[in-house]
């Protein structure tokens, strides 16, 4: 199995920050397929969505994906957007990259989170808390059977969650 550690989970689930940190801990790069997104469109998300609409973000988020499986890397902790699980073929691909980790959160903690900031075009509307609740509800079983663990983040620091992977992934990994 490849050493990767792949974070999962809702916008504003802490998935950059964690990562960051646990990027730091290991020693690993990081990989944002977000910012690889952007990079590949020359455009921000919110671009993408409002000129070329969702369907071709998730073809490009898809494709990212598999070319950076297909380069078959290792000691890499790879951050995820949190739509990511919608595509079944990415959900495959995410768990033979590594070890998955589902950063959970509750609903008032994602909307207090996201609330700052206009950047994720899903939440830019009238009832952001209603959006969240529908998108949480199909979500979830997909964020489930893509992780290898589940982190319930609320109330914790960031050295505890990181500290918690990095132990639960050591594990999983024998040795990193
Ligand atoms: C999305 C999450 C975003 C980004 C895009 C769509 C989603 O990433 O990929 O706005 O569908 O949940 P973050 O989870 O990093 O905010």
């Amino acid at each position: 199995m490849l050493k990767n550690v792949i974070l999962v989970g809702f916008m504003g689930s802490g998935k950059s920050s964690i990562g960051r940190e646990l990027s730091q801990k290991l020693g690993y790069p990081l990989i944002d397929t977000d910012a690889l997104i952007v990079e590949r469109a020359g455009k921000p998300i919110r671009k993408i969505f409002e000129e070329d609409g969702e369907p071709a973000f998730r073809d490009l988020e898809s494709e990212i994906l598999s070319a950076l499986a297909s380069n078959r890397p290792e000691r890499r902790i790879i951050a995820t957007g949190g739509g990511i699980v919608t595509r079944p073929e990415n959900r495959g691909t995410l768990r033979s990259l590594g070890y998955v980790v589902w950063l959970v959160v509750s609903p008032a903690e994602i909307l207090r989170r996201t609330s700052r900031s206009g950047e994720r075009p899903l939440l830019n509307n009238d009832d952001p808390e209603e959006t969240i609740g529908t998108l949480l509800a199909e979500r979830q079983a997909l964020y489930r059977e893509t992780a290898h663990l589940n982190v319930e983040t609320d109330g914790l620091t960031l050295t505890e969650i990181t500290a918690g992977i990095v132990e639960s992934a050591r594990y999983h990994f024998a040795n990193l």
